[in-house]
């Protein structure tokens, strides 16, 4: 999927395919160095760190597991309320492992906030958090966010991951929606 596939949808491209490769591969070198002579365990939550962790694990030299968790935030209409609910657990054990969640987006923040106290709580040696975007809004709530990708505007996403409606997850770049298409 590109561009072309997205007509008139598309408004303009944030980050292109070219500017996330090169991030993602500086923030694995970061971890490489972090973690040296450790092994880690890459903890994806889906749907929309799909991306981002297929290529971010490709670019990490750093032994790395990966498994995926799903939640789901209750809430009303599209604010998070950080009341969470997992829909799909871990299958690994955290006992002494180096957790390292692996986000596409951090908005509110309340998500992470939750999953970093319940993933600590399983007796993991450390849980730290790399995301590829974040948005200024994550200021408020504090989670302490040790790789960023890229610090972005308080606008609606898609792209690499991130979806509207399930749609558009599969574009290899992050770009904003044209007003017509949520406004109708
Ligand atoms: P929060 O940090 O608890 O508010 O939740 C963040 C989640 O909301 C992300 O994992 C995404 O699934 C979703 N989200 C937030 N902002 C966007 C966006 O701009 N585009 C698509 N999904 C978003
Ligand atoms: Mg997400």
């Amino acid at each position: 999927m590109d561009a072309s596939d997205m007509g008139a949808d598309l408004e303009k491209v944030l980050i292109s395919a070219e500017e996330i490769a090169g991030r993602l591969a500086e923030l694995a070198a970061q971890v490489d160095e972090d973690y040296a002579g450790r092994e880690l365990l890459l903890v994806g939550v889906l749907k929309g760190a799909s991306l981002v962790m297929s290529d971010f694990v490709r670019a990490l030299h750093t032994p790395a597991q990966m498994d995926w968790m799903a939640v789901s935030s209750y809430g009303s209409g599209t604010k998070s309320s950080g009341v969470v609910r997992i829909v799909k657990d871990l299958d690994t054990d955290l006992t002494g492992r180096d957790v390292l969640i692996v986000e596409d987006i951090i908005d509110s923040g309340l998500t992470l906030s939750w999953l970093v106290a319940n993933l600590s709580s399983r007796g993991a040696a450390s849980v730290s958090i790399l995301t590829l975007l974040r948005k200024p809004e994550a200021a408020k709530v504090h989670v302490d966010v040790r790789y960023t990708g890229f610090e972005i505007p308080n606008e609606f996403v898609v792209g690499y991951g991130l979806d509207f409606a399930e749609r558009y997850r599969g574009l290899p770049f992050v770009g904003t929606l044209a007003p017509h298409v949520y406004s109708s």
